[in-house]
């Protein structure tokens, strides 16, 4: 878990290799969409769960759809799904990502609402067809905007306030990507607490390390 986390990012090589890589603004592709991704933003290329993410809504019919991005980061999701005719809203807390989304709208002329939100407090109520996360969930407390992409507060206070919020709204599919390289328990647990199920819709092994898209669901005990 954060050990395994711990020791990618400690290890000399790669910590070299990864402050030095992401220390200048890199483009990333995705089926003819590019994004500039800058040095505070999460970055897609060196994790996998963005582009597994692609790849399973690749899939899904979006045609007409309203879609959430809730953390977009680069902005790579939100684009694919608006290039799939979507009606997609990007929301971060990352003013550096939601700027540089702006300009990346703009070059792969496609449309989209970017909006600075903490979660689901300047987002509309009314439910979003689909809602994608791909969440922080390391347990520390983030020192900066960047830390944000990785660290989800050191008693997983993200988990706490994003369930204590979906279970006030109605949205049809919610979709979150984890690993089995943060606690699955506690974080399952702490949807339990607020009548929230995490169920499996795929499970992809990647590098030797296991990625879970859970459907996120109401049990309305
Ligand atoms: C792991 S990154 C994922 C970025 C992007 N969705 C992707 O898949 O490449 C998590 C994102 O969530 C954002 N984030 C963290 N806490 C947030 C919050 N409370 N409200 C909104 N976004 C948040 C971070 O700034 C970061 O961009």
């Amino acid at each position: 878990m954060i050990r395994t986390f711990i020791k990618k990012i400690t290890h000399p090589f790669l910590k070299f290799f990864t402050e030095n890589y992401f220390n200048k603004t890199r483009n990333y592709t995705y089926k003819n969409i590019t994004v500039k991704v800058v040095p505070s933003v999460f970055p897609p290329h060196y994790t996998i769960s963005t582009k597994i993410l692609l790849d399973y809504i690749s899939s899904l019919d979006l045609k007409e759809k309203t879609l959430l991005e809730l953390g977009c980061g680069s902005g790579i999701i939100s684009l694919f799904a608006a290039s799939k005719n979507a009606t997609v809203t990007a929301s971060d807390i990352n003013k550096n990502a939601l700027n540089a989304l702006k300009t990346a709208a703009d070059y792969n002329k496609l449309n989209l609402t970017i909006l600075y939100s903490d979660l689901f407090q300047k987002l509309q109520k009314s439910p979003f067809d689909v809602i994608i996360i791909n969440p922080p969930y390391y347990p520390k407390n983030p020192k900066n905007i960047k830390e944000n992409a990785w660290f989800c507060g050191e008693d997983f206070e993200y988990f706490k306030n994003l369930f204590f919020q979906l279970d006030t709204r109605e949205d049809k599919l919610v979709l979150m990507i984890l690993s089995q390289d943060c606690d699955l328990e506690k974080i399952k647990n702490i949807a339990d607490t607020h009548n929230i199920k995490l169920e499996c819709v795929l499970e992809k092994k990647v590098l030797a390390e296991n990625n879970f898209i859970f459907s996120i669901k109401k049990t309305f005990n």
